[in-house]
């Protein structure tokens, strides 16, 4: 007998008992209303620091929820669609294209002021079955790339900022089995279809495809898991970052992930010193020219601590240390987190054990978290 619960809320989830079998039912759980936690948005507050601040949604929630439009429209100024740009809903078959999401998102968020970064083009996940079940040549490949790029920005040329044309594209040998390690190197290239079937220019012909289209939108490698400057994926994504600035590739800078759990970064010691690590990463790589960008941010907590005073203190000092290494670097236009609310957070699926990560809890009530970013917002 399996019992499946539909609601976030166990309180709104209810058993259908029926001819000797447990059901699985719930009812929707009441949305409650967002009540701004204070008179000033962390977006105005972000604006005065001369920083965009974001977050990632997904429509068909905020379609559903308005206190999911009160939130995201009171706090950020920029907007990360978390799915609908990948390659397996916007271009399911090879030709076919499916814009009408989108094209919503872009008209909404036009009406409220909202920029929109586009995530993403080239990514081994989240791919049609058209594109991981074909054989492919590499010139075959190449094509769908070029063609899969330059339709989908050429589509969105002048109206989506700044675009994560590539992700996850690095990797750690000692962590992922099958990266790609060049002789000499230490990090090296996921094993995705673009890198195995392509080669390791696949980045570079995606960035210029990209650029071709729009000309004017911003172009970021995102990659997660390299916040500390000696490991080896960094070194990897360090060194070919500077090639391709070196050779004139079109890049405008590299996307930080940080999707963190607390409990790896519990004492205040421990995130003292990874601020300083994650504060030379950005140095190192503003040095090249090349902005950074925070993208994804959450911080998640063991499901058993999402009430824990000390956590929720912890997790408020990691968002507050994040935001404050972007204000103190050279150049980090843009501070995002991946969802404001735990109501609609990806960790419980993905990470189990583990929940809470967001700032603001499943009822839409500010945690420390947010207090913190605005106090640091605020900071001398
Ligand atoms: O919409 C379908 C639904 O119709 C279906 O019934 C259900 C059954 O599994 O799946 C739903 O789609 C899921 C989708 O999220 C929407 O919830 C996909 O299976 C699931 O794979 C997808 O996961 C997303 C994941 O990327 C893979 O694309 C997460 O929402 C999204 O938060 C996550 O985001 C990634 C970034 O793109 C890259 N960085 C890491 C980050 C977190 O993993």
């Amino acid at each position: 007998m399996s019992v499946f619960l539909c609601c976030r809320t166990p309180a709104f989830a209810f058993l259908f008992v029926a001819a000797g079998h447990v059901a699985a039912g719930c009812v929707p759980d009441p949305i409650p209303p967002f009540e701004p936690p204070s008179d000033t948005g962390l977006k105005s507050l972000a604006r005065a620091r001369g920083l965009t601040i974001g977050s990632q949604f997904n429509p068909a929630d905020l379609a559903a929820d308005s206190s999911l439009e009160g939130l995201l429209l009171h706090e950020v100024d920029l907007v990360i669609p978390g799915n609908d740009f990948k390659m397996r809903l916007i271009h399911p078959q090879k030709d076919t294209f499916h814009f009408d999401t989108t094209d919503g998102v872009l008209d909404w968020a036009e009406e409220h002021d909202l920029e929109v970064h586009g995530h993403t083009l080239m990514w081994d996940k989240s791919l049609p079955a058209w594109v991981e079940d074909g054989s492919w040549t590499r010139e075959q490949l190449i094509e769908v790339l070029e063609n899969h790029i330059s339709t989908v920005v050429g589509r969105y040329r002048g109206r989506v900022a700044a675009w994560d044309v590539v992700n996850e594209a690095f990797c750690d040998p000692a962590v992922e089995r099958d990266c790609i390690v060049e002789s000499g190197e230490s990090g090296g290239m996921d094993p995705s279809i673009w890198r195995t079937v392509i080669g390791p220019d696949a980045i570079e012909l995606a960035l210029r495809a990209a650029r071709a289209a729009d000309p004017d939108a911003k172009l970021y490698i995102n990659d997660n898991g390299y916040e500390l400057p000696d490991t080896a994926k960094a070194l990897k994504l360090y060194s070919y970052v500077e090639d391709l600035v070196a050779r004139g590739v079109p890049l405008d800078g590299v996307g930080i992930q940080m999707h963190w759990a607390l409990d790896e970064i519990l004492s205040a010691s421990q995130r003292a010193e990874g601020k300083q690590a994650v504060a030379t990463l950005f140095q190192k790589l503003n040095d090249l020219g090349l902005e950074v960008r925070i993208t994804e941010l959450d911080v998640r907590l063991p499901q058993d601590r999402c009430a824990s005073e000390d956590f929720l203190a912890g997790q408020a000092d990691a968002f507050a240390l994040a935001l404050e290494v972007c204000l103190e670097a050279a150049s980090c236009p843009s501070f995002n987190m991946w969802g404001l609310t735990d109501r609609y957070s990806w960790i419980p699926d993905a990470k189990p054990g583990y929940d809470c990560a967001t700032p603001f809890d499943e009822e839409y009530v500010a945690k420390p978290a947010y207090f913190a970013l605005s106090d640091t917002l605020q900071a001398e």
